[in-house]
């Protein structure tokens, strides 16, 4: 454990793991591939590519940098980034915990599906058929009894800390995501039908990049990296000043985008699969049918199609996907978490139980209101939360932060920054280009 008495992470590899895994998650293995196959295939991998490179790897820098300064929670670290605003930055710190806490509300409901698929494999193994049909099929009280788990497991980990709570799980669980993922692309490969998918992701069609492809792309790319919501900034906060900052998160940004890129090889040689087993994957105008059931109707269809071995790679597929889920949501919950231990002067464990418990309960009237809560409260945090919190880390990065503050911040892990490319063209873009960008994203 290190020194600091609010804990860190401990190693360099630990911290990728942890930022990494909340990257990735239901955005790379669900959203993704998703959108892949709904937006012109591989036009839509391109451009979702370039937004990384323009749009989320800057910001990724920005947000991790204010939390690296700060050493503290979102709160505290805005106020010293910007010491003359303490009742804007206190706004925004508990907007941006209030943003984060929501999209853990919706996420946890969406994992807990994963939960019941999981758990479905399972018993359909030990043949307990109608258990699995229970715990697969939508409905309240399944709805509420697997988001609960997934909260459950979710305080569990918060609940050990930054060290022995999400860094050890996120460095024993990322790596076994990485095999997982290997195992069944590979298995994918071996089955008829996967090729036709592999073109349609490979095989661009440049006439479906519209203004609304580039605008799906850069939401996507800003969820895909957590951005937004406090989540990195909170990470960052428990960085040793040693740690090179721009490098660290051109790591994760790559780790994220190559499990995106995977979760394409994997989930579209897929559906063709499925469409070759007799399952229905396009509509008679050859639009993707359910885009948004993707995952938890095509591929059990097309899972149900192959056996028994077809149930054990369900399970496989499933707790990859918990697994990614988790370590996302974990970092969600830690930013309301590290705000009550330091503001409230709280011990972790109270802290987790109360505010996992609200969440709970947030998610709760989201699962009895479903048709009514769901989609609004995705619309409200992705698509006005993120992007208006980013553009104002943006601003305060570049405009509200003297440059010189900002070059000292970086250099400590990196002392030839003035030398490096990075520095002749990150401030200048974070100041104008991010903004413009990000204002874009949400008028469109
Ligand atoms: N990036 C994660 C995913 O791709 C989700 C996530 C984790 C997130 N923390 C976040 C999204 C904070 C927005 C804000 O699934």
């Amino acid at each position: 454990m290190a020194s600091n008495s609010r804990g860190q992470f401990s190693s360099k590899f630990g911290f990728i793991m942890a930022a990494a895994g909340s990257a990735v998650g239901l955005g790379n293995i669900w959203g993704f591939p998703t959108q892949t196959a709904s937006n012109g295939g591989a036009a839509f991998l391109f451009v979702y590519l370039a937004m990384v490179c323009v749009l989320a790897y800057p910001m990724l820098v920005a947000e991790l940098t204010i939390g690296r300064y700060g050493q503290s929670n979102p709160i505290q670290s805005l106020k010293k980034v910007w010491p003359k605003g303490k009742v804007g930055a206190v706004i925004l710190g508990i907007t941006a915990m209030t943003v984060a806490s929501l999209i853990l509300s919706f996420y946890a409901i969406v994992a807990g599906w994963l939960v019941g698929a999981f758990a479905g494999s399972g018993l359909e193994i030990l043949g307990m058929d109608a258990a699995a049909e229970w715990v697969t099929s939508f409905g309240d009280s399944r709805n509420l009894l697997l988001m609960v788990i997934f909260m459950a497991m979710t305080a569990h980990v918060v609940k050990n800390g930054v060290h022995d709570g999400i860094e050890a799980w996120s460095s024993r669980l990322m790596p076994i995501l990485f095999i997982l993922f290997g195992v069944l692309i590979l298995y994918i490969f071996t089955q008829e039908g996967a090729m036709e998918g592999l073109e349609m992701y490979l095989i661009p069609d440049f006439s479906m990049i519209t203004p609304k492809l580039l605008v799906s792309a850069m939401g996507q790319s800003f969820f895909s990296l957590s951005l937004g919501c406090a989540t990195i900034m909170v990470y960052g906060s428990y960085l040793s000043k040693n740690v090179n900052l721009p490098k660290t998160a051109m790591q994760v940004a790559m780790v994220d985008t190559a499990v995106a890129i995977g979760a394409g090889l994997l989930i579209l040689p897929a559906m063709f699969v499925a469409k070759h087993n007799g399952v229905e994957i396009f509509s008679a105008t050859g639009e993707l049918l359910s885009s948004d059931t993707l995952v938890f109707t095509v591929l059990p269809a097309m899972f149900h199609t192959m056996g028994t071995m077809g149930t054990v790679v369900s399970l496989v597929f499933f707790l990859l996907m918990m697994i990614a889920a988790l370590t996302s949501s974990i970092s969600m919950l830690e930013v309301p978490v590290a705000c009550a231990i330091e503001e409230l002067n709280q011990k972790r464990t109270t802290a987790v139980i109360w505010i996992a418990g609200v969440i709970t309960a947030i998610s709760a009237i989201i699962v009895f209101n479903f048709g009514a809560l769901f989609g609004l409260v995705i619309k409200v945090t992705t698509v006005y939360g993120q992007p208006l919190l980013g553009l104002c880390w943006a601003l305060f990065v570049g405009w509200l932060w003297s440059r010189d503050k900002v070059l000292q911040e970086i250099k400590q892990g990196y002392p030839e920054l003035e030398k490096g490319l990075f520095w002749k063209i990150w401030p200048w873009y974070v100041r104008v280009v991010c903004p413009i960008l990000m204002l874009m994203v949400f008028f469109a």
